[in-house]
């Protein structure tokens, strides 16, 4: 174990939160067609993050760049997608995951062993001599079980033979009659191989439609960047001249993931590549889009801070409601390319509040011209008569009012939701403290939702003394074992941003603050800049607080760069040398 006691209690209350979710996955995974709800899947791949980082600096070395730009593309195949069992590693209708750009072993031991295959507190091993996880990933067999971890289904180290294998596998289990897929995930340094060319054009020609590859686009290899080295531009073209199915997404979006895997199965006569273009070291500031953090382990002294910044990652949420412009799809549309991570929907009755806007109905119409999440905020008397509506228009948040439903009634509403796969949440009226009979419902719940103006319109004035009242809840919220999030929602603009960050508030509603706005991508730009400058002061204090401020501030010069006239460390970085 660690010699360092502060530390080791900080590792101990992440390994508790870690196991704990590891160990409710397997519980979940048991349950028929059980889907992984939207926010706990992030929370999931978070803690892949953090395992995987606390691994390499533990060890010193390991691949952090990759271990991050692939932890997306890892979680959604093991938390959502895949078929596969952590009790049954060999299970004969199990799909297949063939990692080969091994380097990325962190990452991919970290969501083995939260997916439930290995326990998390194992990573501290890595890289260590008589250790199971080492720099790249031993294809399992139970007589290699000291030295191989359940789920490895390939050895992967030299790169570029990975998706030869996975052509072997897929054609075996096509010849066998069998339904399980194979995804196989590639590198684009990788792709200067030639065997992975050899192998593209034999899946074509053997049209493997079971076979799906994932390319991890993140655009570094080795030793910098790979339109420098070797360049793989135009990648969609190169695929599809070699009779692919091709899709492109952004990487780092789940729901843009799940989608493209399940549109990988529309593909009949050939095999599927998905072009993910994703960040290497993506979740980590200083590494993200940095060939420096290829192969390189942060101090061991940083972990922490390092751990901080990952479980603080925010979601901008435009409300539809505010604004002139009446067209939601219009609006829908403008907020994912200003670059929104979840769509807040105010849904009205007339009599809850003195408002009405739309219902379940439009959010169907609306629900499939985008793939970012729904947050359907319910400020109607009675949700538990018409949740399955809600159910029914796909959202992936559903709040309710503790104003507007008994115990039992919550109880009911958490449970249609969480068995249908959508993220419950509470939501609290400025002067509506949080109910005591909400405590032994927490583990279900994803969100707590605090309105900061009395609901019913957008545009009103934030009410400064909900902040206090915030902070008091998130610590008692914290204290109780909540893992979910705070949301902070009314009268949120720039000016306000930080104080609801340092009250606790991790998903912002914005209405009009984006859509008042006149510039929409402008305006969620300078909401995600507050909530850095908020990031970097809490970071900055943490590194006080474990004494090494001048390192930190070295280590994240680039970074804080832009933000030091607002943090007030101009003249510091500027003396650093
Ligand atoms: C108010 C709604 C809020 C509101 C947010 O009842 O719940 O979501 O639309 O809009 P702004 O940010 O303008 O207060
Ligand atoms: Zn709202």
């Amino acid at each position: 174990m660690f010699d360092r006691p502060l530390e080791t209690v900080g590792y101990l209350s992440i390994y508790l939160f870690i196991f704990l979710d590891a160990a409710l996955h397997v519980i979940l995974n048991h349950l028929n067609g059980f889907k992984m709800r939207y926010l706990d899947l992030k929370r999931k791949i978070c803690s892949v993050r953090m395992l995987a980082i606390q691994g390499i600096a533990e060890a010193g070395s390991g691949h952090p760049g990759a271990s991050f730009s692939a932890a997306e593309i890892m979680g959604v195949l093991y938390f959502r997608k895949m078929n596969h069992s952590p009790e049954k590693p060999d299970w004969d209708e199990r799909d297949y995951f063939i990692n080969s750009k091994g380097h990325s072993a962190p990452g991919f031991f970290a969501t083995l062993a939260i997916a439930g295959y290995f326990p998390p507190s194992e990573m501290e091993t890595l890289r260590k001599l008589g250790s199971r996880l080492q720099g790249h990933p031993v294809r399992y067999t139970p007589q290699e079980s000291h030295q191989s971890v359940p789920g490895t289904e390939f050895s992967g180290g030299s790169e570029g033979i990975g998706l030869s294998v996975s052509i072997g596998i897929a054609l075996a289990n096509r010849l066998d009659g069998k339904k399980n897929r194979v995804y196989t995930l590639i590198g684009d340094g990788e792709s200067n191989e030639g065997q992975i060319w050899e192998a593209a054009m034999a899946a074509a020609k053997f049209k493997l439609h079971n076979l799906v590859a994932i390319l991890d686009r993140n655009r570094i290899q080795q030793d910098g960047f790979t339109e420098d080295i070797m360049p793989l531009d135009p990648t969609r073209d190169k695929w599809s001249a070699f009779n692919w199915n091709v899709i492109e997404i952004a990487g780092h979006n789940v729901e843009q993931i799940i989608d493209a895997l399940n549109k990988s199965t529309e593909a009949k006569d050939r095999p599927t590549i998905i072009i993910a273009k994703t960040v290497k070291g993506n979740g980590i500031k200083h590494m993200t889009n940095n060939p420096q953090w290829h192969g390189k382990a942060p101090p061991r002294e940083h972990t922490p801070i390092l751990l901080e910044e990952l479980r603080s990652e925010c979601l901008i949420a435009p409300s539809i409601i505010a604004g002139q412009e009446e067209n939601y799809e219009e609006k829908i549309r403008s907020a994912e390319r200003g670059g929104a991570d979840i769509i807040h929907l105010d849904i009205m009755d007339g009599k809850f509040v003195p408002n009405s806007t739309f219902n379940s109905d439009t959010i169907k119409q609306l629900r499939n011209i985008t793939t970012l999440p729904f947050d359907a905020h319910l400020m109607i008397e009675n949700p538990l008569a018409v949740i399955q509506d809600y159910i029914d228009a796909r959202c992936d948040i559903v709040t309710v009012h503790a104003e507007t439903c008994s115990e039992s009634e919550f109880g009911q509403i958490t449970d249609r939701l969480l068995s249908n796969g959508i993220s419950p949440g509470i939501a609290l009226n400025p002067s509506t403290d949080l109910p005591n009979w909400v405590f032994p419902h927490l583990r279900d719940v994803d969100v707590v939702l605090i309105m900061s103006v009395n609901p019913g319109f957008a545009g009103q004035k934030f009410i400064p003394e909900v902040l206090s009242k915030m902070r008091h809840i998130n610590q008692k919220l914290r204290e109780h074992g909540f893992r979910g999030y705070i949301e902070a929602d009314g009268g949120i603009d720039a000016t306000i941003l930080q104080a609801v960050y340092e009250a606790g508030a991790r998903i912002f509603v914005a209405g009009n603050a984006v859509y008042g706005s006149g510039d929409i991508h402008g305006a969620i730009i300078q909401l995600r800049y507050k909530v850095n400058v908020a990031l970097e002061r809490k970071l900055l204090e943490q590194a006080n607080t474990i004494g090494i401020r001048r390192d930190w501030l070295k280590t994240r010069k680039h970074i804080l760069i832009p933000l030091a006239n607002e943090l007030g460390i101009e003249e510091e970085l500027h003396a650093l040398k």
